[in-house]
């Protein structure tokens, strides 16, 4: 059985991600996913704002803003960027699988001159992590939207690697707007981010944060969008959250994902999880007579159906009415 899959113009081994979290946050923690078989590992994070006070605490070292310096002090940010551009460069020469750095911004900034730098210590691609969470009532969607594809502008005008977009699913039209993104030029679109749940201390009257790890459910949601958008789009698609074992794997490579990228499962039962999936991948191509992952990828994505919101009405009314 043949694992192997492209995924933004990189050769895969197999289509398994570790998905950018605390697991990909050392060199040690990249080594460990690549022997547990990761087809590629996404680091965890830089934060926009670690760069950006980085790079102001550089422009007025010693100078006239000494509260700012401490702020960077006090929350550990000094260095953010020389020692993630050292993980990067260590996290690659320790593995031989792609390592791709992943940068959570909300806005453009100078930080985007950042990006050429990764590519500069051999980033073989960026994964942008565009955190717009649109709860301002005074912003209507479009201009939430159009955050997201300036960011996409100004980071493709920097670099020459591929980008991926990782973005929630808050948008009033997904369809539109991703297809919008592909025609920017994105390399692949991670969907969907999973924003931190919440939850209310009913005893001490406050908003608690719910759990940061997803449950296999989860990933019904994920995989209906990119059954959806999979046929009119020319970029990858990674699908995250929720994807647990290995036959979520399969239902999103059947919904034509590329990849699929995992954390949550990982923190939950181990690293081992790894190779438990892709030998039920292997085992379910084998059963089905699948030779390669291309031989089933996008097989029940929407390309039939030619009104996928009739589809959709028409699955609820199957559902409601029992038949
Ligand atoms: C502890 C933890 C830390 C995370 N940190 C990041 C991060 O720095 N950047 C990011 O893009 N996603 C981050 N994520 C989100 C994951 O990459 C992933 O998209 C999300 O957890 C859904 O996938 P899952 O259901 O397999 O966990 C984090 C997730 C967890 C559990």
């Amino acid at each position: 059985m043949d694992l192997s899959t492209t995924y933004m113009k990189l050769e895969l081994r197999n289509p398994v991600l570790v998905g950018s979290c605390g697991l990909t946050g050392t060199k040690e923690g990249v080594k460990a996913c690549a022997d547990n078989g990761a087809g590629a590992v996404v680091l965890k994070s830089i934060f926009e704002e670690q760069i950006e006070a980085e790079l102001g605490a550089v422009a007025r070292e010693g100078a006239a803003y000494p509260e700012a310096a401490d702020y960077i002090n006090r929350y550990g940010m000094r260095n953010a960027v020389s020692r993630y551009l050292e993980l990067l460069e260590e996290s690659n020469r320790e593995v031989d699988i792609p390592v791709i750095p992943s940068i959570h911004c909300f806005g453009v900034g100078d930080w985007t001159g950042f990006a050429r730098r990764l590519e500069d210590a051999g980033a073989p691609a960026i994964e942008l992590n565009a955190f717009v969470f649109p709860s301002d009532p005074s912003k209507n969607g479009r201009e939430y939207e159009k955050v997201i594809l300036d960011l996409v502008t100004a980071v493709k005008e920097r670099v020459s690697i591929p980008v991926a977009v990782k973005i929630g699913s808050y948008f009033s039209a997904p369809a539109h707007f991703i297809k919008e993104l592909d025609s920017r030029g994105v390399d692949a679109l991670v969907l969907f981010n999973r924003f931190v749940r919440i939850d209310f201390d009913i005893e001490k009257l406050k908003i608690t944060n719910g759990t940061m790890l997803s449950t296999p459910d989860e990933t019904q949601e994920v995989l209906r969008w990119v059954g959806i958008v999979t046929p009119f789009l020319k970029c990858d698609v990674s699908s995250t959250t929720g994807i647990h074992d290995g036959a979520s794997v399969v239902k999103h490579l059947l919904a034509g994902a590329s990849t699929v990228q995992v954390s949550s499962v990982l923190y939950r039962e181990g690293l081992g999880t790894l190779s438990g999936m892709l030998g039920f991948v292997v085992r379910w191509m084998k059963k089905h007579g699948f030779e390669k992952t291309n031989d089933f990828k996008g097989m029940l994505n929407r390309s039939g159906i030619d009104d996928p919101g009739g589809f959709e009405r028409v699955q609820f009314m199957k559902a409601s009415t029992g038949t």
